[in-house]
């Protein structure tokens, strides 16, 4: 292969692979936004009810983070690997970029942002500050929501039981132990 045959290859796959990059970031984005065959649906958000029209095939973290601006949900993976984007729904903690926002009407969704009562963190929030529970933040808000019903699951009564049943969730900075301690601290 010649030089410039080698330049020529690479050039292509570099734009290539710039291509895919810009059509993968663009496409969530674009997914939130309505277009003809939209769907009118009413979200039930931390309390309120939200009216939005959407796409089928929109995630329902898509829909927080793109049409609601609740963005304390994080996008990680966007395939159910990483525990980032967990809420509550109905009380029970689910993967929001594995289900359709269409799916959750008439669901009681609790994301990060209602957690708190005005100005009072819950108990597990203020346990996180208290014991360092997190580092860059990327992984928290789902840490914290899958806390909650690892609490309310009563899968606490062994540092290795919340480890197991908050194995869903993925710390790319290892706060594992601060994590585990601060659950065990709200759990009393
Ligand atoms: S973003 Fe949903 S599991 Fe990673
Ligand atoms: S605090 Fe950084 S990924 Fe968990």
């Amino acid at each position: 292969m010649t030089a410039d045959s080698e330049f020529k290859r690479r050039t292509v796959l570099k734009a290539g692979s710039a291509a895919v990059t810009a059509t993968l970031a663009a496409a969530p984005a674009a997914a939130a936004q309505p277009s003809s065959s939209s769907v009118d649906i009413t979200l039930r958000v931390n309390g309120r009810d939200q009216r939005l029209t959407v796409e089928p095939r929109v995630t329902l973290l898509d829909a927080l983070r793109e049409r609601l601006d609740l963005t304390g949900t994080k996008k990680g993976c966007d395939r159910g690997e990483c525990g980032a984007c967990t809420v509550l729904v109905d009380g029970r903690r689910i993967k929001s970029c594995l289900t359709l926002a269409v799916m959750r009407q008439n669901a009681e969704i609790t994301t990060i942002e209602g957690l708190a009562q005005g100005d009072r963190l819950h108990p597990l929030q203020a346990a996180f500050i208290r014991r360092d529970a997190f580092q860059c933040g990327g992984c928290t808000s789902g840490q914290i929501m899958s806390g909650v019903a690892c609490i309310d699951e009563g899968h606490t009564k062994s540092a290795d039981e919340i480890r197991e049943w908050m194995s869903g969730n993925l710390c790319r900075c290892a706060c594992y132990p601060n994590i585990v301690a601060a659950i065990q601290d709200a759990a009393k």
